[in-house]
């Protein structure tokens, strides 16, 4: 007998009325109307049923500690930087592994069951490093935690830079990660990108950095990047965080950049909410968003993902772990509001995302694991517009999480007694 069965379900490709038949932990069968027996059964009642959430971009050791020691006044990201610098010297890991727990609780609550968390290693003592291997090895049967070296001082900037990085390494964090602009010059920012993708070539390791977080029309780090990806074979093993110069680079020299990180195949991360709320912070009127071009990117071929980036930290004091939020809000930022722009939105939180962290086992297809979640909407546009409830949460076939849907009692003569918010499917 099967373990679990989840029925009259939506996926998110338009298929309806579909069984999900789950044993030890795995998808069995994904059929059209099966009823079969199993311990456990889940009628669906033609809600969307998805693969889990995956949030790519994430800086773990900094969520939830807004106020610590004090607010971002500006809300820049100059200051946002220069405050976490007065917090590191302060950060016990007892404190920031309870606050990472707390945000993992979140995130599995809606879920969201795989991170790949940026961790700074700029600090010599590497407390973050070891804080965060901690909670990735207690947060291991739920969450998917991928760690990112993150000098976010420089690697050249900073002194120690580059050994420190190489120790976190060492110490088992998963991906190489740089920040090319925040280095003292262009050529400077060039070098370290050169040299952080062969330290991920040697060591085997995949490489993601925040490149071109900046409205520098002139900024070209995404461009070494993409040459370094190639000349080094580490084609679909490396990744540009945020890229927001080329929100306001020049179309002619973008025309000849989307074929040429396309070729490289380097993925791209956009993080909505934090590109609209930081970039364009030089600006009068008109502001720019500075989210990077998201729809051409994807047009090029590119794999383009969503992060979160921040929750309540010293960038960003908002946020929930709620990846329909990030959707939501990329889909505004990049106008995204064709049907196929709002579902690709939806895949950039979910699929493309799994993509670039190199997520083994994800999707709804049989042979994947049976993590996934049952939204209370019909479909990932609907899903998107009321980020959506999520029902029920599971890892493996194990329930995680649950949620009582969002529904609302009326108390009017003549009408009905409750909404959920969905229109009703009538015809004209
Ligand atoms: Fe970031």
């Amino acid at each position: 007998m099967l373990d679990l069965i989840v029925t009259h379900a939506v996926l998110p490709d338009g298929r309806t009325d579909m069984s999900i038949a789950v044993q030890n932990g795995r998808i069995v069968e994904v059929t059209a109307g099966l009823a079969v027996p199993a311990h456990e059964t889940l009628d669906a009642q033609g809600l969307l049923v998805a693969p889990h959430f995956v949030d790519p971009h994430f800086h773990m050791d900094a969520t939830l500690s807004y106020g610590l020691p004090r607010v971002n006044e500006s809300g820049t990201l100059l200051e946002g930087i220069a405050l976490w610098g007065e917090l590191k010297p302060l950060l016990k890991a007892e404190a920031l592994i309870e606050r990472a727990l707390a945000y993992c609780d979140w995130a599995v609550a809606k879920g969201l069951l795989a991170i790949r968390t940026h961790v700074d290693t700029s600090d010599p003592s590497l407390l973050a490093v070891e804080a965060l291997l901690e909670v990735k090895r207690l947060v291991a049967p739920y969450i998917d935690l991928q760690l990112v070296a993150f000098p976010q001082d420089g690697v050249l900037r900073s002194a120690g830079g580059v050994d420190n990085l190489q120790r976190a390494l060492d110490k088992g964090v998963d991906v190489v990660g740089g920040i090319p602009h925040f280095e003292r010059t262009m050529a400077d920012g060039a070098a370290s990108v050169k040299l952080l993708c062969e330290i991920a070539a040697k060591r085997g390791k995949l490489v993601d950095m925040h490149c071109d977080e900046s409205d520098d029309p002139m900024s070209r780090h995404i461009e070494t990047l993409a040459y370094e990806a190639q000349r080094l074979g580490l084609q679909g093993r490396v990744n540009g965080s945020h890229c927001t110069s080329m929100h306001s680079m020049d179309n002619y020299y973008v025309s000849k950049l989307l074929p040429l990180i396309a070729g490289s195949g380097v993925s791209v991360i956009a993080n909505p909410l934090i590109n609209i709320t930081l970039q364009g912070r030089h600006d009068t009127y008109p502001k720019r968003r500075g989210m990077t071009r998201v729809p051409e990117l994807m047009a090029a071929g590119v794999n383009v993902a969503f992060g979160h980036d921040c929750v309540m930290d010293p960038w960003y004091g908002m946020g929930s772990g709620d990846m329909l939020e990030v959707a939501h809000m990329g889909l505004h930022v990049a106008q995204m509001t064709s049907q196929a722009g709002i579902r690709a939105c939806f895949g950039a939180v979910t699929t493309n995302a799994a993509k670039v962290m190199h997520l083994g086992g994800y999707g709804l297809d049989v042979g994947c694991d049976a993590s996934f979640v049952l939204l209370q909407a019909r479909d990932p546009v609907e899903a998107i517009r009321l980020r959506a409830t999520r029902l029920k949460v599971f890892k493996k076939g194990k329930l995680l999480a649950e949620t009582p849907a969002a529904t609302a009692r009326l108390h009017m003569t003549g009408r009905a007694e409750a909404t959920s918010f969905m229109p009703p499917r009538t015809g004209v």
